[in-house]
């Protein structure tokens, strides 16, 4: 069973209190740890944004959210009234000085609470969102800024936003999410590798042939294409939640869970990340962008149909990237992320190396190689994949094998969301799960690189149609090297 330890008394402030984001995750996370008991009765939620908006309408818009993205079965009506009751909201502009004197106020009724401050504003926002804080006198030692990714658009436009929050705030005060760190299956990774032994004796280049990490989603830009459009799926996906995966992967065994121990482990990762050049960039990387085509039997449109004007922003990607380490050196990290593929699915899949040689008849030995499968949505588990024997007679036959845990039919409980977890942290002021300043600075050098190489060789996207798994040319990224995705029909 689960453990509730409770935090410290907060008043949590949340800036651009009415938009997708705080709507479709952070409200309900919140109402969920309140549900599960972690919040203490003296908390705030604060609702900050520009609209002059009254507390009653923000408790009313935030019931209606609550109904869409909660299930009905965890809302009942006295958890939800009680829970509607510690939410507050004042209108400031985050750019200029309207409404800050409010928010003092409301702020000074309880000074000793802890006072996160979640920027899920525009990244074009926290710069001067963060010197108003300052300005108006609310940062102190329990204050905290948290802030939503992107961090830039590249690494001059991320090290701006650092240097400007950092201006206000130290490092341990500043909580950079990415909510994949979030999800139960990544914090489970950290558990793969570290608390069983058998897994890190094989984890190394004499064993593994090859990683692969993919994160699939079924779904199109939906009403973000103006954000997304000027993003892609590189700057959306890969350089943020795929390589923070490869990281917890591919590191180091930390000295201890601290925040920094880790952080420093995944930082040596990302600084070992080959640079991909315009010289070998068609050779190892793959851009795409969907057309029409259908998922789960609906027929839907292209990228540039729901966009409405032409464009070359790319919708997936693929690439093969190399960690020029000893532990890794000659095994291939495959990468691919894409909108519009046939499945939601992301998943890392640790294949090792074929059998050196063969005991077995040939015919019936199949010689597959073993296989790690680590699901992390949906139905999140893990999957061993073992060579055994056929039952009964006809011979030495082989096949593999699963040795499957489903996580949600071994623990039977509801799996919390990534923000759920992460938003508690950042009262507790654990920063494990989050990125440093130095993490996503080298992870934006990485991927200017790559866009560098792209922008070089001005290749428009190549089309894939929609509900299929990206451009032919991402099969053939993977294949020319003699090997395969990983596709299972589930
Ligand atoms: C976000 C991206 O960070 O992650 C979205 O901006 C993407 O484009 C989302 O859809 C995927 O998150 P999840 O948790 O649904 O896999």
């Amino acid at each position: 069973m689960a453990t509730i330890i409770p935090v410290a008394s907060f008043d949590y402030v949340v800036f651009g209190a009415t938009g997708d984001l705080t709507t479709r995750k952070l409200l309900p996370a919140l109402y969920h740890r309140y549900k599960d008991g972690q919040i203490p009765p003296t908390s705030r939620i604060i609702g900050a944004s520009r609209s002059e908006l009254a507390v009653e309408a923000f408790r009313a818009r935030t019931q209606d959210a609550l109904k869409r993205f909660v299930a009905a079965d965890d809302l009942d009506e006295a958890t939800l009234a009680a829970f509607l009751d510690h939410l507050d909201y004042v209108a400031v502009d985050g750019a200029g000085d309207d409404g800050w004197p409010d928010l003092v106020a409301k702020l000074d009724e309880r000074p000793d609470q802890v006072r996160p401050f979640y920027l899920a504003t525009s990244p074009d926002l926290y710069g001067s969102i963060c010197r108003n804080l300052a300005k108006f006198g609310l940062v102190g030692e329990k204050s905290r800024v948290v802030l939503e990714k992107p961090i830039g658009k590249d690494l001059k436009s991320a090290r701006a936003i650092n240097d400007a929050v950092g201006e206000v705030f130290p490092e341990e005060q500043i909580f950079r999410i990415d909510h994949y760190l979030g999800k139960e299956t990544v914090q489970n990774l950290l558990a793969l590798r570290f608390a069983n032994t058998i897994f890190d004796r094989l984890w190394t280049a004499d064993v593994i042939d090859h990683v692969q990490i993919t994160v699939a989603e079924t779904v199109g830009v939906e009403g973000r294409a103006g954000y997304y459009d000027t993003s892609g799926a590189l700057r959306d996906m890969l350089q943020n939640h795929i390589l923070q995966l490869l990281c917890l992967t591919a590191m180091e065994s930390p000295l201890n869970l601290d925040a920094n121990s880790v952080r420093d482990e995944k930082l040596k990762v990302l600084r070992a990340l080959k640079p991909i050049t315009a010289g070998d960039v068609q050779q190892v990387t793959v851009r795409g962008q969907y057309v029409q085509g259908a998922v789960d039997g609906k027929p839907v449109e292209g990228y540039l149909n729901e966009l409405g004007h032409d464009s070359r922003t790319e919708t997936f990607v693929a690439c093969k990237v190399e960690v020029q380490s000893w532990r890794w050196a000659g095994v291939p990290f495959y990468l691919r992320t894409g909108k519009r593929l046939p499945q939601k699915l992301s998943e890392i899949v640790v294949q090792f190396r074929a059998a050196p040689f063969s005991i077995f008849p040939e015919e019936s030995f199949g010689r597959e190689p073993n296989r790690l499968v680590i699901r992390l949505q949906p139905q999140e588990g893990m999957k061993l994949e073992v060579m055994t024997k056929d039952p009964g007679p006809g011979g030495m036959r082989l096949r593999p094998t699963n040795l499957d845990i489903s996580f949600e039919e071994t623990f039977k409980q509801r799996y919390p969301d990534a923000y759920e977890r992460l938003l508690m942290d950042v009262v507790r002021g654990n920063a494990t799960l989050f990125m440093r300043r130095d993490e996503v600075e080298v992870a934006w050098a990485w991927a200017d690189s790559l866009l560098k190489a792209w922008a070089d060789r001005r290749e428009p996207p190549r089309a894939y149609p929609a509900g299929s798994w990206g451009p032919t040319a991402a099969i053939a990224l993977i294949e020319r090297d003699g090997r395969t995705w990983h596709e299972e029909l589930r």
